[in-house]
């Protein structure tokens, strides 16, 4: 028994000096382990007389606990210890200043779009949207562009490799496939809610989005931003069109005095069709709009062209209609004065800290700044 007490005190010491997890836990295998001290006392009790093993076994046993509960006693104190060590070292000093965050901006292409979508909107024209990745039918055969047009060929525009469908898709070359969208009521929704669906004239909306060519210039990027508005009605004719796209240009470049210049043009899905200009001066390094002696294209526009609205489940002899198309990088270099329209979308962060708005004081229509 002496043998007994004289181990307990032994190992209640060692395990008192024990500094650390590591040393502690080499104590307790050396105790408590498949081979430690404790262990062997307690499998000697099988080779006892059953009065000795009576006698030795609560002495055994009692000391196993005592010594198992010492060493769970004294982790618990170098876990706190190390705890108090660790927030100790890891406290922050609040009262140091905090490191600079950097500032974004709003691009100068949302900001043209938002100032875009927000004069149309005041017109009471409504937002639609539809798929950047789309079908021939969308693009191309529904807005009457005729089988072999140059503009379905592969220079201009960038395909996919056909479907399991046997669909060859593309990248919109343009935003007018969400007229098709807008306007043709069809039996299965839209892949997404966001889609425009097919609805009863009257409609008026406009459609920002991306469009992609493969064409990369001054003046060009293979990726650009359009918005395409659409109206149809009964009797629409071109005096509203040209009334809705000089209020939009006067309320877009902040002018009263805007001219306009509309030239023949041709587009399978509109006829007639017409190119607008707006007079302008181009003497300076910037563009001056409203005044000046030089014209500048602005866009593309038009009536709705009647195999446009067939396609689309609309009586061309009941509803007419007119759209046009216009680029927002483009417009967006003009009015804020920026010589390279691919600096759009160069990402450089001096560039975008030049041009940027911010997003609580841009100068848009609709916050009344402008
Ligand atoms: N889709 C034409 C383009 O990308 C722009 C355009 C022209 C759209 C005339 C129209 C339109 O809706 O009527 O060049």
């Amino acid at each position: 028994m002496t043998d007994l007490l004289a181990l307990e005190t032994d190992l209640g010491a060692q395990i008192a000096a024990a500094s650390d997890a590591n040393g502690l836990e080499a104590l307790r295998v050396a105790a408590l382990g498949k081979s430690g001290s404790i262990s062997g006392l307690l499998k000697s009790l099988g080779s006892m007389s059953p009065d000795e093993r009576r006698e030795a076994g609560p002495a055994i046993n009692g000391l196993r606990d005592r010594v198992a509960a010492q060493l769970a006693a004294r982790k618990a104190a170098l876990d706190a210890a190390e705890l108090d060590l660790r927030l100790a070292a890891e406290r922050v000093d609040l009262s140091l200043p905090a490191p600079p965050r950097r500032k974004g901006s709003v691009h100068p292409t949302m900001q043209t779009m938002d100032e875009m979508v927000a004069i149309f909107a005041e017109m009471g024209f409504d937002v639609a949207e539809g798929p950047d990745i789309e079908d021939d039918f969308h693009n191309f055969t529904a807005l009457n562009f005729p089988p072999k047009h140059p503009a379905r060929e592969m220079h201009d525009t960038f395909f996919f490799n056909p479907g399991p469908d046997g669909e060859r898709r593309l990248l919109r070359t343009h935003t007018s496939p969400v007229q098709v969208r807008a306007m043709q009521k069809t039996n299965t929704p839209p892949a997404a809610p966001w889609i425009a669906q097919g609805r009863e004239p009257p409609i008026r909306i406009i459609v920002p989005g991306r469009t992609y060519r493969k064409d990369s210039d001054q003046t060009h990027t293979p990726m650009f931003h359009q918005v395409e508005g659409l109206v149809i009605d009964k009797g629409i004719h071109m005096g509203h069109l040209k009334w809705t796209l000089e209020t939009f240009i006067s309320r877009f470049f902040e002018t009263g005095a805007v001219t306009t210049r509309f030239r023949p043009h041709h587009f399978p899905f509109t006829e007639p069709s017409a190119e607008m200009d707006v007079q302008c001066d181009r003497s300076g390094a910037e563009v001056k709009i409203g005044e000046g002696s030089d014209w500048l294209e602005i866009l593309g526009c038009g009536m709705v062209h009647p195999n446009v609205l067939r396609s689309c489940g609309i009586d061309p002899d009941i509803y007419q209609g007119f759209a046009f198309g216009m680029g927002v990088d483009r417009l967006g270099t003009l009015k804020y004065g920026m010589p390279d329209l691919r600096d759009m979308f160069a990402g450089d962060t001096r560039w975008l800290a030049h041009y940027g708005f911010s997003a609580f004081a841009a100068p848009n229509p609709a916050s009344g700044l402008s």
